[in-house]
């Protein structure tokens, strides 16, 4: 089954509007040249509309990097799935970052991917082992639990990316090896073929993300059970985010 990749640049609370516009203009044209590979910018809230104007008749798509799961109402400060749907097609959801400063349970997680296919929008859930878990031995259960807690009541034929975020290798320079990821995307397989069947788990995408830089991209994209990954602080370098898209493509796409 022919899985397509996927590379995602979450831009997390960094750029201003003219920033951001500045970043997309750098390397839109960039982006669009490489085909093969799905690409998507995560940006701010506020600059969705300008970034979205600016890839207009370009093939990279827009995401944004979360969202409420009520469509509307008395919620000051919050986004909805409707607000967005009409801006972009992704949305990360469960993002460590969401989960651990935030205090966004499982429960929260699942209400709001239900919300995003409710509304149309394609949601990157993340999931990832905190350090703790890491060292106890616990990254299985801890990923288990949520991916059946996040998509529980959820069809399984519903759009969905995956991205396996160990809490640990975000923003610390200290990526997973290829080894290590590939056994955790292939235990994830695993828990979505039980929780839904071995045809759906195979057929979904799922990247890594932690501290992934254009020197480390090969040794993920390289393997096969790897579909693409989600890039942080590498995704705001216009030469590092070009160098690891065209990597995966190279690497994806033309393997020797
Ligand atoms: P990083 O972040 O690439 O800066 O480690 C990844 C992420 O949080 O998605």
């Amino acid at each position: 089954m022919m899985r397509i990749p996927f590379i995602a640049g979450n831009w997390k609370m960094n750029t201003t509007v003219a920033k951001a516009a500045e970043l997309v203009r750098g390397m839109v044209s960039g982006l669009d040249k490489i085909e093969g590979v799905e690409k998507v910018l995560c940006p701010p809230f506020i600059s969705l509309t300008v970034v979205r104007e600016l890839l207009k008749g370009s093939s990279v798509k827009l995401g944004a990097q979360n969202m409420h799961f009520e469509l509307k109402g008395a919620y000051t400060g919050e986004i909805s799935p409707l607000m967005l749907a009409d801006l972009c097609e992704f949305v990360i959801l469960g993002h460590s970052e969401r989960r651990w400063y935030f205090g966004e349970t499982d429960e929260m997680v699942n209400k709001k991917v239900k919300a995003a296919l409710g509304s149309g929008l394609t949601p990157i859930l993340c999931v990832g082992e905190g350090l703790e878990e890491n060292e106890a031995g616990r990254a299985e259960e801890a990923i288990s639990k949520q991916i059946n807690c996040d998509l529980s009541g959820i069809d399984p034929s519903s759009n969905i990316v995956i991205a396996y975020e160990p809490v640990w290798a975000i923003g610390t320079g200290r990526a997973a090896s290829g080894k290590e990821a590939v056994a955790t995307i292939k235990f994830i397989r695993v828990c979505l073929a039980k929780l839904w069947n071995e045809d759906i788990a195979q057929s979904l995408r799922i990247l890594y993300g932690g501290s992934v830089t254009s020197s480390n991209i090969a040794e993920f994209v390289s393997q096969p059970e790897i579909d693409g990954t989600l890039i942080g602080g590498s995704s705001l370098k216009t030469e590092e985010f070009l160098s690891i898209v065209n990597q995966t493509a190279e690497i994806k796409c033309h393997p020797v």
